[in-house]
């Protein structure tokens, strides 16, 4: 999954050389027009608490005011979810700010950074923004880390597992995740952006490794991708040393107001995520049904690995207005990526999908 510049042809003569050959991330599609099946960036397809509306209102007249330099209250919140003191917590505008923050702040020119491939394209981008060495070893074909990942990580300063995998939507468990920790010099991020979908996490691993970190998002499973939440949760000097890399103000009190309503109504994010479980169970099923191999997923989203270039297919959903991801690189160019919608969403999806099959469009098979 190499990630492609948005920006096409020359890049400014301001630009630092290192920084005009930067690669950059490709995010998924975001259509301004109505109408779409969007299945493409594991957006959760039901709204966020009616309380984080309430919330939002009441937060109107003390915008004039800059938010807490740490969140707060917000971080003590996730800090308790978490059952870690909030020294532990770190928030930030969305997940992916805090993992520039951590390879910023751990990986430089006298270190590298490890990934298994494919995973988050987001990762590869990062190491490129450092100029750092960066370690990729693929998966097994059964999704399962490698043996020879924890030998080519050793020396590597950070280590990015996200867990659940995108786009393979596969758990390494925490038990293999404690053999790699161990096994390693540098820091283990185990990015949980979908566990909430998943039978358990990493979280147990905090209380015994002193270089595991976890990153947390609320664009997932709370409904919130618009309101740009997520968490870093590790060892209490590694948050207090990344904090002066952070904007002053970096999670807004809109923010900090929509985070604290979401997590106090935990019943509403888990009654969802019990939905999308059992739409991605059907979905699966629906998607072996036609043909393709769909590796067990525990996120809100399955793989769909087909016989042939897949990218006939995403073309031709998206003539019927129906968005799903397809990445460009040798072990997923027969693959789709598919978000779990509603069940409605689903059926249109798969219809479709049988319908493409039948007129010879790139089937599965
Ligand atoms: C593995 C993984 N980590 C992090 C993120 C980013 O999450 P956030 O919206 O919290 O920045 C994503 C988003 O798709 C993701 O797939």
């Amino acid at each position: 999954m190499s990630p492609r510049s948005t920006v096409r042809g020359p890049r400014s003569g301001f630009l630092r050389p290192e920084v005009a050959r930067l690669p950059g991330y490709s995010p998924g599609e975001q259509p301004s027009d109505p109408g779409w099946v969007k299945l493409n960036t594991n957006e959760n397809p039901y709204p966020p608490s009616p309380r984080v509306l309430e919330a939002l209102r009441a937060v109107g007249p003390d915008l004039r005011l800059y938010p807490h330099p740490d969140a707060e209250p917000l971080r003590g919140r996730i800090a308790a979810f978490l059952g870690l003191s909030p020294e532990r917590v770190m928030v930030g505008n969305g997940s992916d700010e805090l993992l520039s923050i951590l390879v910023r702040g751990t990986v430089g020119s006298d270190g590298g950074l490890a990934i298994p491939t494919p995973t988050y394209t987001l990762y590869e981008t990062l190491a490129a923004s450092t100029g750092a060495r960066l370690s990729q070893v693929p998966f097994a074909a059964d999704w399962s880390l490698p043996e020879a990942f924890d030998r080519a990580a050793s020396r590597a300063r950070l280590v990015l597992l996200a867990n659940p995998n995108s786009p393979s939507g596969t758990v390494v468990p925490a038990e293999r995740v404690e053999v790699l920790a161990r096994a390693v010099r540098g820091l283990v991020a185990v990015d949980e952006a979908y566990v909430d979908f998943a039978e358990r996490g990493c979280r147990e691993l905090l209380d015994r490794l002193p270089n595991v970190v976890l990153l947390r998002s609320f664009s997932k499973s709370f409904s919130l991708a618009g309101a740009r939440i997520g968490a870093l949760a590790g060892p209490a000097d590694l948050v207090a040393g990344l904090r002066p890399l952070k904007d002053s103000y970096n999670v807004s009190r809109l923010a900090i107001a929509a985070g604290v309503a979401a997590l106090e109504d935990l019943a509403w994010m888990r009654r969802n995520a019990d939905r999308i479980r059992a739409t991605r169970e059907r979905l699966s099923a629906g998607l072996r049904a036609l043909g393709f191999e769909v590796p067990p997923s525990q996120a809100n989203f399955v793989l769909a690995i087909g016989r042939a270039d897949a990218r006939p297919i995403h073309e031709a959903l998206k003539a019927k207005r129906i968005l799903v991801r397809h990445f460009d690189s040798p072990r997923l160019r027969d693959a789709l990526r598919i978000t779990v919608g509603t069940d409605e969403e689903t059926d249109r999806l798969l219809a479709e999908l049988e319908r493409i099959g039948r007129v010879g469009g790139g089937g599965a098979a």
